[in-house]
């Protein structure tokens, strides 16, 4: 989560037993000094002896120099590098392999995907560690075609297992936001998830301003207060996003007047004005955007990213637990 995600928030998570990441950036380098000066005062990490640092990176790979960050990634050794918006999927393969070389293997490589084919494709070239399933309800950026994760996992794991790679785990991503969720994931076949949207109401999170979580915290039906489209790209100048990218954003006034027909240009100068300079203009009845997935009808109170990691994993529990007792 570019931008959202820093040290603070990645290391918590850690610390809550999760694996916190750091969202692409090309100044790294002090994020992960922040999440190691609250790493290295847990009595728990004391003793922490792998090679690697236990927090993971990601990259928008499309608009980040790889020759930049490889410094970094070769001193600090994240435990992962997450890899996502390639413009082309070859571009994964000299990512994962110059990654590989200069952490000497020790960091994993996942790759986010919305395709069973790309997967299949990737795992013979880039050979990723992890695939992570992003399905349809994710907030923020992701695949303009594609499926939920209750038919993208299953297809996935039957597709990477009848391939010969079935140590290869999936880890699901889109629409996740409690323990419910979490259980379903697991049945469907993925070893984790990805939450994103639930972290936009933690304490830790870099939020650009306090409208920004109102209008996270006021979401209600996720899958009507949200939703996919491109024009969310388009509002401050032509989209720098490759082509089969789109994301998910609130239901906004830009939006409500792009389905009227007001033409991208009119949008742009309507935006400029609300945001005035610098000022963002974000919520229902604003126009610049607030990306947030189909789970944000589940997110309703901030809390520290530790006691989301704690109570959504206990959670996960309990209900697998249950419905085994039902079975
Ligand atoms: C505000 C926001 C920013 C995001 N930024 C990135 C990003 O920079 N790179 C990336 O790979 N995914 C990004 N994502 C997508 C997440 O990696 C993940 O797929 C998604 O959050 C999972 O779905 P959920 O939001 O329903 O939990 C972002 C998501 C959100 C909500």
């Amino acid at each position: 989560m570019e931008g959202f995600a820093g040290g603070a928030l990645a290391a918590e998570v850690s610390l809550a037993g999760g694996l916190g990441f750091i969202g692409g950036t090309t100044d790294l380098a002090p994020e992960l000094e922040l999440a190691a000066s609250i790493i290295s005062k847990d009595v728990s990490f004391a003793q922490h002896t792998e090679k690697t640092f236990p927090i993971g990176v990601g990259f928008l790979t499309f608009i980040t120099d790889i020759e930049k960050v490889l410094p970094v990634l070769g001193k600090w050794k994240p435990k992962v590098v997450w890899l996502f918006a390639a413009k082309e999927v070859r571009d994964y393969q000299t990512w994962a392999e110059r990654i590989r070389e200069v952490t000497n293997g020790e960091s994993q490589i996942w790759l986010q995907l919305g395709s069973v084919a790309v997967a299949l494709e990737v795992l013979k070239t880039a050979r990723p560690d992890v695939i992570v399933a992003q399905g349809s309800d994710a907030g923020g950026h992701g695949f303009d075609r594609g499926a939920g994760i209750i038919s993208l996992t299953p297809e996935m794991r039957d597709n990477m297992n009848d391939s010969g790679f079935e140590n290869v785990p999936i880890v699901a991503a889109g629409g996740i936001a409690d323990g419910r969720g979490v259980a379903a994931a697991l049945t469907l076949g993925a070893e984790g998830v990805v939450m994103g949207t639930r972290f936009l109401a933690s304490e830790e999170i870099r939020i650009p301003d306090g409208n920004y979580r109102q209008a996270i915290l006021q979401g209600k039906d996720g899958g009507q207060y949200t939703v996919r489209s491109n024009i969310f790209d388009k509002l401050r100048g032509p989209s720098i996003w490759p082509t089969g990218y789109n994301g998910r954003a609130v239901v906004s006034t830009s939006y409500r007047e792009f389905l009227e027909g007001v033409s991208v240009e009119d949008l742009r100068k309507r935006t400029k004005e609300a945001e005035g300079g610098s000022k963002k203009d974000y919520g229902v009845q604003g126009r610049s955007a607030v990306w947030a997935g189909a789970g944000v009808g589940l997110v309703n109170k901030v809390q520290s990213a530790r006691e989301i990691v704690i109570e959504v994993r206990e959670s996960a529990v309990k209900i697998l637990e249950l419905v085994r007792s039902r079975i």
